[in-house]
């Protein structure tokens, strides 16, 4: 089958490796996608431009990773265009385009999520730092990709954020703290049939035992041993299948991956977000465990049959990722810099991000530059292998936590129900 892959990260040079096999083009894409896929350059943005490379490629099936041209109106685009696209349409992306609208479909739905204000003037701050503090959970209502969440206890750094995104020209919403570890659960979504992947969970901070700055995400694993047995069919149960059915409702059916973004809490999952795509880096592990060919699950979301799907086979063990990222990322990464080392041209060790090619040498481009991968029988083995993988590479100036995975590992990740 062609197909068009949109985007550039890691999470795409997994989509890519998953769909090894096919004819397989990307855009904008980096450096390192070169040897899976042609490499072709479009404005994420435009629709109208995804839909004129599709038609110039032939594309049978366009796969849309980022979130920037879901919510502009991409795979509404292509399907009016009559190619099949995998990701939903631009109203239901509102699901992670509007936090506050996703926030009604939840209360429609009966679905728990933390309580939240909405405000949108200035003078409106203070009252809700009141309300919700201690901890303060301030998000900016529209994309802000990765950096528009600040968790705090720290109320001038939150007043400080709510005032940047209301200057901004943004609502800004307050919520109330969800108490427990993070799930990252993917599931592909037909209208109301729901399948998930296997569970994740993503290190958001930059720096190890979750200090520093919100980053789009420094390294995953899956599954998840401390997850109870049944974890994942309570937040289908719970959490997706009911949104799913809220969206039919409305008329706005979802057709792609609804991550839920969770925390499991003294009363089971809650939803901390939602976003209208795979999440990156935790797609990269995710994806390596897959046994079904990657492009019979997506097809049959894109082409409304994923009721007749047969069952998804994973490999046993598990699967770790961790992110090599730029110095200063996430506030100023600093980018240019050469990239030497092994197992970079090998997308079962090494997924590039903000990699580009310059005069013929490998270079960073981005915050998040590449994702080391490893797998193993035990979770203590694919993180070993993950940092072995990284070990190899040199880069100027960058980092990677060294606690991937850690508190699973050595049993510190207690769940209460
Ligand atoms: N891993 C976080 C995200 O993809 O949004």
């Amino acid at each position: 089958m062609r197909i068009l892959v949109i985007g550039s990260g890691g999470r795409e040079h997994a989509l890519l490796a998953g769909l090894r096999g096919n004819e397989l083009h990307v855009a904008p894409g980096n450096a390192g996608m070169a040897s899976l896929a042609e490499v072709h350059s479009v404005d994420v943005a435009s629709p109208e431009a995804i839909v004129a490379l599709a038609r110039d490629v032939g594309a049978e099936l366009v796969v849309i990773g980022p979130e920037i041209p879901l919510v502009a109106g991409a795979a509404d685009a292509l399907a009016e265009a009559g190619i099949d696209v995998f990701g939903p349409t631009k109203a239901a992306a509102q699901l992670e385009g509007s936090k506050a609208f996703a926030k009604e479909v939840m209360a429609a739905a009966g679905v728990r999520t933390a309580s939240a204000t909405r405000v949108t003037e200035l003078a409106e701050i203070d009252a809700a730092l009141d309300e919700y503090g201690p901890n303060y959970v301030v998000k900016d209502d529209g994309l802000a990709g990765g950096k528009g969440v600040v968790v705090t206890q720290d109320r001038a750094a939150a007043e400080a954020h709510a005032r940047a995104v209301i200057e901004a020209g943004n609502p800004v919403l307050f919520e109330s703290f969800l108490e427990g570890p993070e799930i990252s659960l993917f599931c592909l979504v037909d209208g109301d049939t729901v399948v998930p992947l296997l569970p994740a969970q993503d290190h958001k901070r930059a720096h190890d035992n979750d200090a520093g700055p919100n980053t789009g995400g420094m390294g995953a694993y899956t599954p998840l041993p401390w997850l109870p047995d049944n974890g994942v069919e309570r937040i289908v149960a719970e959490i997706a299948e009911p949104v799913a059915r809220e969206m039919v409702a409305r008329g706005i059916p979802y057709q792609g991956i609804l991550y839920v973004g969770a925390a499991w809490g003294p009363e089971g999952p809650a939803v901390v977000e939602f976003n209208a795509r795979f999440g990156d880096p935790e797609t990269q592990p995710v994806l390596s465990l897959l046994k079904t060919p990657l492009v019979r699950a997506l097809t049959a979301v894109a082409t409304g049959t994923l009721a007749e799907l047969a069952p998804l086979e994973w490999e046993d063990g598990y699967a770790a990722t961790v992110v090599l990222s730029a110095e200063d990322y996430p506030a100023a990464p600093r980018t240019g810099d050469a990239i030497t080392g092994e197992g970079l041209d090998d997308p079962t060790t090494i997924l590039h991000a903000g990699t580009a090619l310059q005069d013929g040498v490998l270079v960073s481009s981005g915050g998040r530059v590449l994702n080391a991968l490893g797998k193993g029988a035990t979770l203590e083995q694919a993180v070993d292998k993950a940092y072995e993988a990284v070990e190899k590479i040199t880069l100027q100036g960058s980092f990677y936590r060294r606690d991937i995975a850690r508190k699973a590992i050595e049993g510190d990740i207690r769940v209460g129900s």
